[in-house]
């Protein structure tokens, strides 16, 4: 059997981590909270494969980059068992990987089977049980178990299973002790459910971790879950971490680039700044359903997907960069412009917002061609004037895109404002009614699928 060391500072995820892996294929998983613990190299080296937080905050409240640390001492040791670096570090050489901080039990797994050099033989032969036990601890901190939760009874020698607390029922740490109290060390669930409830565990618990990083830390670092976006929810949404990942990078580099421009660089940064507005979580949002979906699009490959790409962040940070009122924001056709009270100053503004922002863009050098095109035209205006009453099917497929992405966004924001249950379902039908020309309606079609993959 397979020996592999976890070693993280949070209980939650290193309990859903122990828990699917030793069940899933098998391994003898051990674990440990710091890097320190380790005693000696010769220890190190009994375990075939080291799971690591990539950094962690010591109790005078530094941060310890145990990743780092880690590989310099098996590195000095010459211990040449594979290292996997939970959350990113560069270290992508040898026998050493990193994964996204907001991981998934599917990473951690599939790289651990590449590092090790698993054999499909061998996970052939694993088969778990029907059901299988969770230790109870591990649900204090769950809310709405995306699953059907048993406790065994054992009754004239045989092992029954009884359905204690449903799906989306809600549970809390009162409710768990109560059955801790009653000696129960250990939940069920049931076999097919078992990855999908250890994977809701671990991203509440990685949401903890990362936002723990989010003070002194860089606004794009942890942007996905500063603004009530957890990595729970883009899951939902279809959004996976790898383009989490992807839209970050390309901020970062949309940053560079317009760093020299007067004009630009102090909008941006006040946007990028300032997390929690809506401004910045609807750009933000819209941007990693834009990355989600284009691949699937048909645009090209390679060099040309890439291009495409590039663009994206552009469009969504840029297109409404000259409105800083929320209350401009949330204005999107002529009836919420004529319910709005604004001032006509304001009214003027929001009206030419799109053939001004193209403007501002043309003025600077060095950013992808084409994006002021697609910002005009982001209302459905050919001229980024006003806002038109149907649209059309003569605006760049970009902007058709931009245009279904950002009402779907709005509504998300708008249930998340209200606290209303996300039903991301009829958000997606509403669309469909909305939009009558099919070039719009294969944008909602893809949106449909990331939530409902076949
Ligand atoms: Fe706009
Ligand atoms: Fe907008």
């Amino acid at each position: 059997m397979r020996r592999i060391l976890i070693i993280h500072s949070d209980q939650g995820v290193q309990s859903s981590l122990r828990e699917y892996l030793s069940n899933e294929y098998s391994f003898e998983v051990e674990s440990i909270r710091h890097f320190e613990e380790i005693k000696s190299p010769k220890e190190l080296s009994t375990f075939d494969g080291i799971l690591c937080e990539n950094k962690y905050t010591d109790k005078e409240g530094f941060n310890v980059t145990s990743g780092r640390n880690l590989i310099n001492y098996s590195i000095d040791h010459s211990i040449k068992k594979p290292i996997i670096i939970l959350g990113e570090v560069e270290v992508d050489y040898g026998n050493y990987v990193s994964l996204p901080s907001r991981f998934s039990l599917r990473d951690v797994s599939l790289q651990l089977i590449k590092s090790l050099g698993v054999t499909e033989e061998e996970l052939r032969h694993l088969k778990m049980p029907d059901y299988i036990q969770v230790e109870i601890s591990n649900f204090y901190q769950l809310s709405n178990p995306c699953c059907d939760i048993y406790i065994k009874m054992t009754k004239t020698g045989e092992d029954h299973y009884v359905k204690r607390i449903y799906a989306d029922d809600v549970l809390d740490k009162d409710i768990v002790r109560r059955y801790e109290d009653n000696n129960l060390t250990h939940f069920y669930v049931q076999k097919e459910d078992f990855e999908k409830l250890m994977g809701q565990i671990l991203s509440q618990s990685l949401s903890k971790v990362v936002k723990a990083f989010k003070q002194g830390s860089k606004v794009l670092e942890t942007s996905s879950d500063t603004y009530e976006i957890s990595q729970n929810l883009l899951n939902d949404m279809g959004i996976t971490p790898q383009t989490v990942k992807l839209a970050k990078t390309s901020i970062v580099a949309m940053q560079k680039t317009i760093a020299g421009s007067k004009k630009l660089m102090p909008l941006l940064r006040g946007l990028l700044e300032n997390e929690t507005s809506y401004a910045f979580k609807r750009n933000y949002l819209i941007s990693l359903f834009f990355y989600q979906i284009i691949p699937n699009l048909g645009w090209g490959r390679g060099d040309q997907l890439k291009q495409t790409m590039d663009k994206v962040c552009y469009i969504c940070f840029f297109h409404d960069i000259v409105l800083r009122d929320e209350e401009l924001l949330k204005i999107h056709d002529s009836e919420d412009l004529a319910l709005a009270d604004i001032t006509a100053n304001q009214k003027k503004l929001v009206l030419e917002h799109a053939n001004m922002c193209t403007t501002l863009l043309q003025e600077i050098s060095g950013i992808p061609s084409g994006i002021d095109v697609i910002v005009r035209q982001h209302h459905g205006a050919l001229n980024g004037i006003g806002f038109p009453d149907v649209y059309t099917s003569n605006l760049s497929p970009l902007a058709i895109c931009f245009i279904v992405i950002e009402k779907y966004v709005v509504e998300i924001l708008k249930c998340l404002e209200n606290r209303e249950k996300l039903k991301l379902n009829s958000i997606l039908l509403e669309l469909d009614d909305f939009f009558h020309l099919s070039s719009y309606r294969k944008i909602v079609f893809e949106l449909k699928s990331l939530i409902n993959p076949n």
